[in-house]
């Protein structure tokens, strides 16, 4: 956690930054998840003469498509351009975009899990940390730039599976048939991507995230005895790194409870859950993050402003909101409906004054 002290004499604080730390901000901030990306014409332009990891290894690539949707958009943070995967490649696992990632070599037994190596950032993915700071040079309007990384258990699907699936039964039946295995190699995962985060942070990431775009596949239990416990142990490796912690569960309606009890600053939430209901799960102590679902971005734009004031309406008068989408934007998403949306936030939330009352 954070300490909620502001120097004197010091700049204000970014919305963004202020918000995770629950502190009163003239506007609500938003971002939105997978914001560099294929929905953008110029993304794609430099997508067609660049492989996608030769765009993450590159870092004035990595940092040029970062910033390429702040420039179009008042967005108030940046979020690295890389993927949860690449401090895995850096690890020595072998494997493919396909536009998902693809692993080619599965893990599925103990040997596997003992040869995957320690992750030293600065050693393994050098171009992450040099990115960052190409961005924090540059960044339009001083947004405040985020990194993250996948919590354990996400990564353990794809690297267990081997590949993107609805149900990563692989998986899921190996937490089952080897969960003392399972544990071993999420606690490896589990360190390495507290080593990857304190590195980001070092390089000048001003706030982290932490992607568990898989916590629906689990029951309650499950989650806990392997998800939670996994990325409690990343989060324990954090403490000190002196910048917000965000936990993103996808589809993680039915673990809020767990959520709640993680040491981190914001949770990011699916629309799924309505705001209002997951700020009462999750306690006065942490803020929140989301909740627009990314098929709203389709609506016709009287429509997609009512969207918006609900999301505004079920978070509430207290601060402790950063606005986003529930998960990544589609990749068939108008860019006009995103500037509208990122203009309405702004405005329709300085209107209401939210974001400026009292602590709940
Ligand atoms: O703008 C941003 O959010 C930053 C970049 C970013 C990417 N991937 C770029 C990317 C981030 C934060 C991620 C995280 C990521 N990657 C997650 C967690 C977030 C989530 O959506 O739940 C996951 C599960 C992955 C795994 C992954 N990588 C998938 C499923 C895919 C393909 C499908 C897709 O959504 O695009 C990728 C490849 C990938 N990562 C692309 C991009 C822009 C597309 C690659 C291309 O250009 O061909």
């Amino acid at each position: 956690m954070v300490a909620q002290l502001s120097t004197p004499g010091s700049h204000p604080e970014p919305a963004f930054l202020a918000a995770c730390r629950r502190q009163p901000v003239p506007h609500t901030p938003i971002w939105i998840m997978r914001q560099a990306g294929r929905y953008l014409p110029e993304y794609r332009e430099l997508r067609s003469k660049v492989d996608f990891v030769q765009l993450t290894r590159t870092p004035d690539l990595a940092a040029e498509v970062t910033m390429q949707p702040l420039r179009r958009f008042e967005l108030d943070a940046a979020i690295l351009f890389s993927d949860i995967m690449t401090p895995l490649q850096g690890m020595g696992v072998s494997l493919d975009f396909e536009p998902g990632p693809v692993v080619k070599d599965p893990v599925r037994s103990d040997a596997q899990i003992d040869a995957l190596p320690e992750l030293v950032p600065q050693r393994d993915v050098p171009f992450v940390m040099e990115s960052i700071r190409l961005v924090r040079a540059n960044v339009p309007r001083g947004a405040p730039l985020i990194g993250f990384a996948g919590a354990p258990f996400t990564l353990f699907c794809y690297l267990v599976c081997g590949r993107p699936s609805k149900e990563f039964g692989a998986a899921r039946s190996f937490l089952y048939a080897h969960p003392g295995s399972s544990e071993r190699l999420l606690d490896k995962l589990a360190d390495a991507m507290a080593a990857y985060l304190r590195a980001q942070a070092e390089a000048g990431a001003q706030a982290l995230m932490i992607f568990e775009s898989w916590a629906g596949l689990l029951g309650p239990r499950e989650f806990q005895r392997f998800a939670l416990r996994a990325v409690k142990r990343t989060v324990a490796g954090l403490k000190d790194v002196g910048v917000p912690l965000i936990y993103y569960a996808n589809n993680g309606g039915s673990v809020l409870d767990q959520v709640a009890t993680l040491d981190v600053d914001v949770a990011g939430i699916d629309w799924r859950t309505p705001l209002s209901v997951a700020r009462r799960t999750l306690g006065p102590d942490k803020a929140v993050q989301g909740n627009l679902d990314p098929a709203a971005l389709f609506s016709a734009p009287e429509d997609l402003r009512r969207h918006v004031d609900i999301v505004l309406e079920e978070a509430g008068p207290a601060p402790g909101h950063v606005f986003n989408l529930g998960h990544g934007i589609w990749q068939d998403t108008d860019p006009d409906a995103v500037a509208r949306l990122v203009d309405y936030v702004h405005e329709a939330s300085i209107r209401a004054g939210v974001g400026k009352g009292a602590r709940a």
